[in-house]
């Protein structure tokens, strides 16, 4: 999607990186950079920097960087082209929109407008008496009519076309109705309805808008799916959104509640848990996780108590860590899942469930127990070694007193021999990091890839040379004036060719020459260049940056050179068969 160039100039100019930042991050000034706390990963201590003369944003934390439109996308989860638009609204601009997005940003707004269409239907025939039993069904797993309202339940009647039939009816196309996913294409090619009898739970994205179902079966069949869901459509990407959050997000519990089933999640609101979420049918992503730690920073994991429950819970664990929230484990008792134990218990127990809840290395060391008989000797000397493997890698030394006696006291060993063997693991695994940062050292050339692994150089020596020029541009856009006769096509690297290219394209048009005028580029390639780009801290040299020039050139004609060689040399050899055959 492209925008005018002068239209993202005047966007930029108009939207300082400093205060669009501030809006998000308490900022301090530190010399010409500004610091505070990463909105992108949790800390402690400030890592993260905004260079307003640069434009820019780098995080040596997390290595995330970009300009300032590339601040609002990844901090809103706003696409290039919407985050444009985000900061056009900021600054009361009118952005000039191109056909190609208005036709596709219709086409969402068609979708959106079609799902709440059909969730209406679908309430309205849960009332019907065709759905009386989905009604029955709903009451009878104790959801109150005011539940269902409030989730918008409805019914999928057992039908081939009512729903088909009366999206047409309100002017809907086939093709829109294709696209939606609330249908299926028969070989025929006629569409039929894709969801039939099954209480529908309507999916709901966090600004409001239906984005699609989740429909589950309401007779024991062993063959069918339990739950039938839309499939991915332009609105719709189970992956990146999660059910209730919607209302959740309005919580002031201050911690969310992640479950694993819709029916979970609707039973914690009923009963005043109204900060439940719920995954969409897929294990948590990283996307997920990420959605999460815009709403709060704490997050309960209540999974189902059965094997399948207990491992999905280790592996959500160090992906909510990884985004910074902190993780509580609930382990279920006494019931299969949260809604089953309210139903039981009732919510006066849940709380009480929910205020023990354990942290996470409590539920690990606690898992970690549970695989071994500490009665046998050989058995209670793994317990110990695994636990101390565990506690060796806390970063609080309070965390490892706390949780060490705790080990010590189960093992029936003292505090100090269990000291001993979580010193000797923390010993081992320095070991081996060390070693593996040697071999790291030892290969310079792989050192200097790009962290991200999208991004690759062929041509370490030139890529470094490509590197320093592009920086000392961002840095003094004048530079541009000298490096003239280098072409994009020269640098080994595409990305960084593209960067300059645009860059050169841009100056030579007096147009603005930064690091966040560049289009194009992906999250990761921005963060890159943001590297790169706050690497040159210092005043320019212009005879360095001759250097650099004459360098990447250099390269570049060695590759042309040899497939010129190549050439030469296969001329030859063809003289001289012919020349043996005279
Ligand atoms: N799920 C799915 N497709 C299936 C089974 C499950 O997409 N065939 C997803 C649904 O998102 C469901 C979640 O996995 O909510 C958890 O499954 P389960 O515990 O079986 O469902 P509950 O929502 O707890 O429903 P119920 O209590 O009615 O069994
Ligand atoms: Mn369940």
């Amino acid at each position: 999607m492209a925008f005018p160039e002068a239209f993202i100039d005047e966007l930029i100019a108009r939207n300082p990186i400093d205060e669009v930042v501030s809006q998000y991050v308490s900022l301090r000034r530190s010399g010409s950079n500004l610091f505070g706390l990463c909105p992108f990963h949790g800390e402690k201590t400030p890592s993260f920097s905004v260079t307003p003369d640069k434009g820019m944003f780098y995080c040596f934390g997390c290595h995330k960087g970009g300009g300032v439109i590339n601040f609002i996308s990844q901090i809103e989860g706003l696409d290039y082209g919407d985050s444009v638009r985000y900061l056009a609204k900021r600054c009361g601009m009118a952005v000039p929109e191109d056909e190609q997005y208005q036709s596709r940003y219709h086409q969402q707004e068609r979708l959106w407008a079609i799902h709440k269409e059909a969730a209406r239907f679908f309430h309205s025939k849960l009332y019907a008496p065709e759905g009386r039993h989905a009604l029955e069904y709903a009451l009878g797993r104790g959801l109150s009519k005011n539940t269902m309202t409030i989730f918008g339940l409805g019914y999928a009647p057992d039908s081939w076309s009512d729903l088909t039939d009366a999206l047409l009816q309100k002017g809907y196309t086939q093709e829109e109705l294709r696209q939606s996913g609330l249908t299926n294409v028969t070989k025929k090619g006629n569409l039929v309805d894709r969801f039939r009898d099954r209480l529908m739970f309507p999916i709901i994205d966090v600004r409001g808008n239906v984005i699609g179902f989740g429909g589950r079966i309401m007779k024991k069949d062993e063959e069918a799916a339990k739950y039938l869901n839309s499939p991915e459509t332009l609105i719709f990407n189970k992956r990146k959104n999660l059910f209730a959050l919607n209302i959740a997000k309005k919580s002031k519990a201050g911690h969310l509640i992640l479950v694993e089933g819709y029916m979970d999640a609707i039973a914690l609101h009923q009963y005043g848990f109204d900060c439940a979420v719920a995954s969409l049918g897929t294990a948590l992503t990283e996307d997920g996780a990420a959605l999460l730690s815009k709403y709060t920073d704490q997050v309960v994991l209540i999974y189902d108590g059965d094997e399948a429950g207990q491992r999905a819970t280790q592996r959500a664990i160090p992906i909510l860590e990884k985004t910074g929230l902190q993780v509580k484990v609930l382990k279920m008792r006494d019931a299969k899942d949260p809604d089953e134990f309210l139903k039981k218990f009732g919510a006066d127990r849940f709380k009480l469930l929910l205020e023990e809840s354990a942290d996470r290395v409590e539920y690990q060391l606690t898992a970690i127990r549970k695989k071994y008989d500490i009665r046998v000797d050989e058995e209670k000397i793994r317990y110990i070694q695994e636990s101390a493997q565990l506690l060796s890698t806390l970063s609080s030394p309070v965390q490892r007193e706390v949780y060490g006696h705790r080990v010590a006291e189960a093992a029936q060993i003292s505090y100090e021999a269990l000291k001993m063997e979580v010193d000797k693991a923390f010993e081992q695994r320095i070991g081996k990091e060390k070693r593996r940062q040697e071999k790291i050292d030892l290969a310079p050339a792989r050192n200097l890839q790009p962290k991200s692994r999208s991004i690759r150089y062929d041509n370490i020596r030139s890529a470094m040379a490509e590197e320093q020029v592009l920086a000392m541009i961002l840095k003094e856009p004048a530079l541009l004036e000298q490096t003239k006769g280098l072409s994009a096509q020269e640098f080994s690297s595409p990305l960084l060719g593209r960067a300059y290219d645009q860059l050169l394209r841009r100056y030579s048009q007096g147009l603005e020459v930064r690091l966040g005028v560049l289009t194009d580029m992906t999250d990761e390639e921005m963060s890159h260049l943001a590297l790169i780009s706050q690497r040159q801290d210092g005043p320019v040299n212009e005879e360095a940056l001759k250097d650099c020039v004459r360098r990447i050139q250099a390269e570049h004609r060695k590759t042309t050179v040899d497939s010129d060689q190549d050439l030469l040399a296969f001329r030859d050899q063809i003289k001289d068969r012919k020349g043996m055959k005279i």
